[in-house]
This record gives C-alpha cells, structure tokens and sequence, in this order.
C-alpha cells in the first residue's frame, strides 16, 4: 500500500474519510463539502447520532450533490487526549472502513497545525498500515472478492509536511513489526535456525551487520546449555548476532537486545501433550522480536548503538536428545541439572545472555522470551511479565509500554525464588517447585546475568493473539517492537 501526505483538497471523486471530533462539528472542508451535498452529512450524522467518539464510524453511500462514492466519517474523540497509541487505533478503523476499496482519501481537517498534529496524522497512518497486515501467502484459494484491495491512501492536513516527516520514523517501525509478524507467522517447516538466520541477513541491506554462529563456533566458546537443547534436533542451532551502530561514538557500549528463538518447541523427552502444540512454532517470538527491532532502528536511522543476539534452536525428541536429569556446563562454567526438557527457553538464553556481555559489554541488556505458561495464568494476553534488577529500567520500560499500548507489569524477584533452583548435584536446576514459575524462570536467568542493568520480558502471552488485537489479524501481534523502540527513542538516543 503506497501512503502519501498532501495539503487540504477534497477529492471530487472516490471514497473520502474525515476525522471528527467529539464536539460534533465537522472541520471547514466536510463542513464545505456538506453545504454542497445539501445537509445530507450532517442529517446522517443526526439521525445515526454520530457524535464524532473515538473509533466510532458513519458512512455516507453517494451523498447527492456529489460525485463521491462513499463519505465516512471516523471519530477521533477529544483531541486533547488523542495520543500516538489512540491514533493508530483509528487508523485501524480507518483501515477496515476501507479495505475494499482500491483508494482513499482520509481529510484531516480537525487536525490543528498550531499544535503541529502533523504526529497525529503520521500515527492514523501508521495504524492503517499495521492493521493492513495480512499473512495469506498459503492461502490459495481465497475469492478475489474477499481481499482486501487498498493500494492508494493520501492523507490531508494542515501539518502535512511535520506528517509526512513523523511518518517515515513511524512506518520503519511498521516495517520492524511486519519483519517480526512474518517471522513468527511461517510454520516450523520453514522458519527453523539456519532459514531464520538466512531472513536476518537481509538487514545487512539497511546497514545492520549480521554475524551467524554454528554449533561448532558454540562449541568452542563452551555453550553447553545452548547446544543441549538442539541435540535431538536435525536442524542445526545458530547464534544469530545483528549490530547497528547508529550513535555518533560507534564505539560506546551498546544496548544488548537478547531473543529466545526456539523454532519449535516439543518439549524434547519431557514431550508436550499434542494439543495445541502447534503454538510452539511461535516459540520464537522474542528473537522475531529482536530481528523486527533491528529492521526498525535501521530503517529510522537510529542515534543509538544496538546488538540484538538470537538463541536459535530446534526442541525435538529424538535418540540424540539430552534427557531429564542430564548435566550441562554452560558458557559461564556454572554446571545446570536438567530436569525437564521443556524448560529449554532458559537453558538457551543463559549461553547467549553472558555471551553478550562478555563479548559486548552493553550497559543495558534486555531479554525476551515466550518462557513460560505461568505468565499466561497470571496475566492472560493483556500485558507481558517484566522481570528487572534495575528499578530505573523497570520504570522506564513499564513508560514505554505505556505510550506504545504494548503493557508490562513488574513481577517480584529475590532470594526466596532462588533457593528453589537448587540441584543436589549441580550448580542448579533448571526447574523450580510447581508455584510462581514466571519468577524462577527469572530467578535462573538472573545467575547468569553479572553486574549488569536487566530486564526480563516473558512475552508468552501477548506474541500471538487467538482473536486479533485493535492493530492485527488473529495470529502474530509483533508485541514488542513498538515498546522497546519506544524505550530506546526516550531514553539512549541523541
Ligand atoms: N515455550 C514454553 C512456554 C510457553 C507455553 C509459551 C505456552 C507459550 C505458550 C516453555 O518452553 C515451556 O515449555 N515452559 C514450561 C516450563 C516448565 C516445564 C517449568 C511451562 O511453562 O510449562
Ligand atoms: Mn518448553
Ligand atoms: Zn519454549
């Protein structure tokens, strides 16, 4: 879909969208447009009572007077509380008004250029493009008649030229987001280790500089943990390393952005039951996170030193695979006990947690992972788990995903957790009691975090949605590229 930004003009012809506000006033140019259609855009709105509410709808069929199609009307609430993450949610609803048409016009003229709201109409934009998302290369034998056929969208105000520049940082996060729902759409067949790592490279195009580790570079840096959890696999495990260097000083420490990437998980020998584990080909939402954050920085040309760094594997059953009770040595030499093979996420990201910071020294690292059902208990698909040793991190995120509309919410930590991960014969295990299993997965990710600033993000619940979100179809959400580059635009750039 080709997005443009131009000054006030209604089109003569076609499908045209005006923003309303809750005072129930049309803006100047509807207004104009209603005089020449006799009052037929104002009766409507009176006899549909349209009072211009945030995402509330009216459609206009071939208003007389015209030659228009179709007049809609989308309401855009009180403009004084309309922020970014409302104003995707209309262009949402923009979006469905008009997703079977093959262009439309979308008239901003209660948009004040005063208050440069150029922002706001980059951000309706960017929600007409994310809601646009489909994921249907499988499909084919759906009816013509049930795509949807938007091509062309312009969209008119007074702040056009502050809208068109707000909007190519808004749609490189788009761009991100579409990268990460991609991702985590494909089935196992075709997104495994080395096919992920091949997408990624793709970024080197928008100057991110890619780095793919095998098994036998693992090896040899000693990543036991890690490689454990591919052993039943027939696909190879790769460390896929992404770095984007985008701050004045190319050498400051960066940000390490750390994903879980299990491309399927079965459980290995602690096998899943069968139903429903098709979801696991969806295991690997946090390093889709990462990779659609890279793709996003990249694209907006961010002031800021990056390195996301993807733990990717396979989980499978197999005569190769570790079992319950095997002993593995990670990378950081302490010795892990484990129990169950289904606790595999963490046993990955402790080899690639203290490989980013031995290699990296960043002054912040931040994991995510779809670690553990016990999140999805605990706070359905509403907000995600965020784990911190930093207060300051907590809350910086927790503002981030407040703006971005993707929600966390800060669980406790502490020694009491802890001591569960205790092992008779090793360092630790890798499972704590049957209670609060978010924290302990935690807790075990911790002993492998130094002295350095952390946050967790248990993403179980929020990376696919059964139902759909305000922004996406039913399936891949991409929850989670909007908030970090949200808390990286507001805190480490510039
Ligand atoms: N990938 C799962 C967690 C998960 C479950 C994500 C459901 C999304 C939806 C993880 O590897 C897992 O199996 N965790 C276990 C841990 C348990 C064995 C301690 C779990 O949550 O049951
Ligand atoms: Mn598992
Ligand atoms: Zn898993």
């Amino acid at each position: 879909m080709k997005i443009s930004f131009a000054k006030i003009s209604v089109p003569a012809q076609g499908t045209v969208v005006f923003g309303v506000t809750d005072n129930g006033k049309l803006g100047p140019a509807a207004a104009k447009l209603d005089k020449r259609a006799n009052g037929s855009i104002s009766r409507a709105m009176k006899s549909a009572t349209f009072a211009g509410k945030k995402e509330q709808t009216l459609e206009v069929l071939a208003p007389g007077g015209t030659k228009l199609d179709k007049v809609i009307l989308v309401g855009l609430g009180d403009l004084e509380s309309l922020n970014e993450a409302a104003a995707e949610r209309i262009g949402a609803v923009v979006y469905k008004a008009v997703a079977k048409e093959s262009a439309a016009t979308v008239v901003l003229d209660v948009l004040r250029a005063s208050a440069n709201d150029g922002g706001l109409a980059a951000h309706i934009a960017g929600g007409v493009r994310l809601r646009s998302y489909r994921f249907d290369k499988y499909r084919t034998k759906e009816s013509k008649s049930d795509k949807p056929k938007l091509k062309t969208l312009v969209v008119q105000c007074d702040a056009q030229a502050s809208a068109k520049a707000s909007f190519t940082s808004v749609s490189a996060v788009a761009d991100g987001v579409f990268f990460t729902r991609d991702l985590i759409s494909e089935p196992a067949n075709v997104i495994y280790p080395a096919s992920f790592a091949a997408r990624a490279k793709a970024l080197a195009k928008d100057g991110v500089k890619v780095e793919i580790l095998g098994e036998a570079a693992m090896r040899k840096l000693g990543m036991g943990a890690l490689l454990g959890v591919g052993d039943g696999s027939a696909r190879e495990s790769q460390l896929l390393i992404m770095r984007w260097d985008g701050a004045k000083n190319k050498k400051a420490p960066p940000i390490a952005i750390v994903g879980k990437g299990v491309c399927f998980d079965t459980g290995g020998i602690s096998l899943k039951p069968p139903g429903g584990m098709w979801d696991m080909k969806w295991d690997m939402g946090g390093a889709g996170v990462v990779a659609g954050l890279m793709c996003a920085l990249a694209k907006r040309k961010a002031k800021v030193n990056v390195v996301g760094l993807c733990g990717l594997v396979e989980n499978m059953p197999d005569g190769a695979a570790q079992r319950p009770g095997d002993v593995v040595t990670s990378m950081s030499g302490q010795t892990i006990e484990v129990q169950n093979t289904d606790a595999e996420g963490r046993l990955v990201l402790a080899d690639v947690l203290w490989y980013a910071q031995e290699r990296f020294k960043p002054k912040t690292m931040i994991d995510l992972a779809t670690l553990t059902g016990a999140v999805i208990a605990a706070l359905s698909n509403h907000y995600a788990g965020l784990f911190a040793n930093d207060d300051d991190l907590a809350a910086q995120l927790t503002a981030a995903g407040q703006i971005a509309e993707e929600r966390l919410w800060r669980f406790p930590m502490g020694e009491e957790y802890d001591k569960e991960l205790r092992s008779l014969i090793a360092d630790m295990k890798n499972i704590g009691g049957p209670r609060a299993g978010s924290i302990t997965a935690a807790q075990f990710l911790q002993r492998f975090v130094k002295n350095t600033r952390w946050a967790h993000l248990d993403i179980a619940g929020v990376v696919w949605n059964e139902k759909g979100t305000a922004l996406s179809d039913p399936g891949s959400t991409g929850f989670g590229v909007k908030l970090l580059n949200r808390f990286i635009a507001d805190n480490c750039e510039g």
